[in-house]
């Protein structure tokens, strides 16, 4: 058994805060009977549990793409107060989670979704959705360097599977680079990591395409859902067979 609240706020109504707060409303019945106080104890298996008249489980799934200003967590709530990703959602009552993570530092396209079946099979290792990324290094690699990212290089966690790699813009004056980078797994820091292999350190970091799903016109900080058409087309991107050498 489990404080109903809690139940609530795991299978996606809201957040245990606000779940507090539509159970004293009286908007959630148990058995068909009112509870509008926060100590009951339910049984998720057993009762059967419905907020405004549906019941949980079958809540509506939502699907957002947030272009991540920099300087934000992606997740869902921070002890220490910082920005998070949700906070920049303030039209979504649903409690979405994250679709894998872009760093602290790192800007743009994020998937929040409370649909974690659909989260799992973007963010499945074996299933080799494709990230692309623009990097803006000081310096300008010359091509074997970009060559040696491109079939694989060397990081401490292993070879990283082979990438696409090319230059988007070189400004000779700032002596900076702007290339892009797809990389087909999503370890840790990853597309900073292989720069630093190569000696040219990301100064920024974007991401502006997750799959078949593109960042354009999405201004930073801002939010929208995504058309059931870039859902099915997502599914479709992670079911396909990426044929990738994994990093040996
Ligand atoms: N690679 C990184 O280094 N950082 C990110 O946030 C995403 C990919």
């Amino acid at each position: 058994m489990e404080r109903l609240q809690k139940v609530l706020a795991e299978a996606g109504i809201a957040s245990r805060r606000k779940c507090e707060e539509i159970i004293t409303a009286g908007r959630v019945q148990v058995n068909g009977e009112v509870v509008t106080t926060l100590g009951v104890k339910v049984n998720s298996a057993e009762d059967e549990i419905r907020v405004d008249g549906r019941a949980i489980g079958q809540q509506k799934k939502i699907y957002v793409i947030l272009n991540k200003p920099k300087g934000v967590i992606t997740s869902a709530t921070d002890p220490e107060g910082r920005k998070v990703v949700t906070d920049y959602l303030p039209g979504i009552r649903e409690r979405v989670y994250p679709v894998g993570r872009l760093d602290y530092d790192t800007e743009g396209l994020l998937l929040l979704t409370n649909d974690g079946e659909f989260a799992h099979l973007l963010t499945h290792p074996k299933h080799h959705v494709p990230k692309t990324y623009q990097a803006t290094v000081k310096g300008v690699p010359h091509g074997t360097l970009l060559e040696k990212l491109k079939t694989g290089i060397q990081l401490e966690d292993g070879m990283t599977a082979p990438a696409e790699v090319e230059y988007a813009d070189v400004n000779m004056e700032k002596n900076e680079s702007i290339i892009t980078i797809t990389i087909y797994e999503g370890r840790n820091r990853q597309v900073r990591r292989m720069f630093e292999a190569i000696s040219f350190p990301v100064i920024k970091l974007k991401r502006i395409k997750f799959g078949p799903i593109f960042l354009t016109g999405l201004p930073r900080a801002k939010y929208r859902h995504l058309t059931p058409k870039e859902v099915e087309e997502l599914r479709n991107e992670a079911l396909t067979t990426h044929n990738v050498q994994k990093g040996q």
